[in-house]
Order: C-alpha cells, then structure tokens, then sequence
C-alpha cells in the first residue's frame, strides 16, 4: 500500500451526514491509482496528535476515470466528522492507493445477472460495482436491493433515479426503510424474508450468477444463507462488511516473544509482547507494516506465517486454503507459537 499527497477536487454533500470526495489525480500517478469496481482506498489523518487511518469505498466505477470516495460520518468519526463538516475543495489528503477484494471485473463476468444488496453506506461499493456492470457490458443486468433508515439517509439518491433511467431494462432497483415509511420502498429491514420477497415479487425470480453483499454482519450472514437457500453456490456471494469491533484477546504465551518481520525487502526483529495482536506491536515499533480498518474488515495486513504460528481473533476474509498456505491478518493474529516469523512481501 502506497500513500501519496492528493488535492481534493470537490466536497459533494449526499445527505445531511454523508459526502463524496473526489481528488485531482496528477498524470504521473494515473496507473498507481487505478481501480476495480468494488475496492477501496484509505485516508491517513492527523487527530488531535495521534496519526489515524480509515478506509472509503470507491463509489466511482473505473470507467469514470476519477477517484471519488463516499464518506459518511460517524458519531466522533476522527476522519468522518472533519470531512462532512471541515473538508474542502483544494485540500490535500494523504490517500493510499486502491484496494481490496471485494471487486468485479467485467472480463470475467460477461452477461451475467448481478444481485448487489446493500445497507447504508454499504451503497458505496455497490455503486462501482453497479456502474462497472451496467457500462460495459450491455447484457449484464443488476438487481439491487437498497435499505435505509428512512428517505434522508438514503446515499446516491439521486444518482441511482438516473442511472435506473438511464438502464430501465437492466437495473432493477428496489428499495426499503427500516424507520421512516416512504412510497419509494417497502418498510423494514433487510433480512431473509425480505431478500426472498425481493427476489420473487419485485425482481421476478431471477436466475443470478453473481451476488454482492455489503452492510452489517448480521446481516450479511443472513443473506450467506438465504441465497444459498436460494440456489446460489458460496463462492458465488461476495460481501464486504462494516467495520467490526475487535474482541478478546487471550494468549497461552506469556511475557515477551520475539517477531521477525519482512517488509518491503527488510527484515526486522522486534520483542513483543505474547498476549498482544501481532500488528498492534508491529505499529508500537514503528514498523511501516501496511494497514487500514485493524478490524479483520479491509484485508491490508495480510501476511504470511514463516516460523511459528498464530490464530485469528476474527476472520471474515481469508479462505481456509489460504490460511493453511499460511496466510493471516495481522490485525487479527495472536501468537500461540514463538519465536513467530512473518512476512509481508510473500502475499
Ligand atoms: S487492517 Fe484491515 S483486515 Fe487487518
């Protein structure tokens, strides 16, 4: 993950708490900056003298050719605050370059029927995702399944009117609130009696290749199951989830251990203590180690065990495949073999 200086290009207002962020892009940094449909790029803040990281869903599709993320605030959001209320064009943020893997890529996909369900600013990722799929491809077709609290918080509102309009026979948008009845959608929550009534009733049954999921955890695993209940195999849904509060961590180490770590071609050795996360102590010796949400959310910090061993607090991101090629998350590790040797070149 690199980052670089960049000039915001506009501050565009989408709700009362909720912005889109474009940035001026320099010529020399064009290729560094390209993106898939889905991914996201992480902003570094100072804040009140402690340097943050948050990460934003593109909301622009690849083929716009411009770097726009959606930013909602948060109540004491230490970056989403100063953006919704502080940001402005000509301001210049430390952004990094795009990633993540929750993506769609129209080579791969052609022709397909796309189920993109979303909750909240979980519309972010979708947006790309949509816009890349109805674009590019003029068989492709989208069904999305859009919840808010009420008409007010609803994201891209008026760009998703447009884009139905401007796809009448390939975007098929259904809409509902969970707080504030509004004749645009259904009243409720997104959940299996939702999803399946949406599917049936306002999509028409279709028979869908592709599903992207974004919202809470809850909901994601609910929907996990009800399209597979549907007849979507697994690895058929994607889906990106909000950030997740970090739990518990117990260790049967104690004391001190010792990490080798690699980055970037350097190797460096660092006493750490058992019973911490792994990328915790790595950032406490200041280590470049790259990472965004350090909530087993966003992938940035995935590396791989050498020597010793490790186990996940939470894991919503790696397969178990992967995590038997020795992959981790090391926001997520906790040392439960020593001495512990990871790298983050091998991934
Ligand atoms: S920093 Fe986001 S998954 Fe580890």
């Amino acid at each position: 993950m690199e980052f670089n200086t960049l000039k915001v290009k506009q501050v565009r207002r989408l709700t009362d708490k909720a912005v889109a962020v474009s940035f001026e892009i320099p010529k020399e940094l064009k290729k560094t900056y390209a993106f898939k449909a889905g991914q996201y790029a992480t902003v570094e803040h100072q804040h009140q003298g402690e340097v943050i990281r948050r990460s934003y869903s593109i909301c622009a599709a690849p083929s716009e050719g411009e770097l726009v993320m959606g930013v909602k605030e948060i109540h004491q959001g230490k970056f989403s605050v100063y953006a919704n209320r502080e940001l402005s064009a000509g301001d210049v943020l430390m952004v990094s370059t795009p990633e993540g893997r929750f993506t769609f890529e129209n080579n791969r996909w052609r022709s397909k029927n796309i189920l993109c369900i979303a909750a909240g600013s979980g519309i972010t990722p979708i947006m790309s995702i949509a816009k890349e799929a109805l674009s590019n491809h003029n068989s492709n077709t989208v069904y999305l399944l859009y919840g808010n609290q009420s008409e007010a918080d609803e994201m891209f509102a008026e760009e998703l009117d447009q884009l139905v309009a401007a796809y009448p026979e390939r975007l098929k948008l259904f809409r509902t609130y969970s707080r504030a009845a509004s004749d645009k959608g259904a009243f409720g929550r997104i959940d299996n009696a939702l999803c399946l009534h949406t599917l049936k009733n306002a999509f028409g049954q279709p028979k869908l290749d592709l599903a992207y999921l974004c919202g809470p955890e809850g909901m994601i695993e609910t929907l996990k199951e009800s399209l597979q209940k549907y007849g979507m195999p697994e690895d058929k849904i994607l889906y990106e989830l909000f950030y997740s509060e970090k739990e518990e961590v117990s260790s049967s180490l104690e004391g001190q251990v010792l990490i080798d770590v690699l980055i970037d071609g350097v190797t460096h050795s660092i006493n750490a203590a058992a019973d911490k996360l792994v990328l915790d102590s790595l950032l406490e010796n200041d280590l470049d180690a790259p990472y965004s949400c350090q909530g087993g959310v966003c992938s940035s910090c995935i590396c791989k065990v050498k020597k010793g061993a490790v186990e996940m607090v939470k894991n919503q991101i790696l397969t178990d495949s992967e995590i038997a090629q020795g992959l981790t998350l090391a926001c997520q590790a906790k040392i439960t073999e020593a001495p512990l040797s990871i790298d983050f070149d091998d991934v």
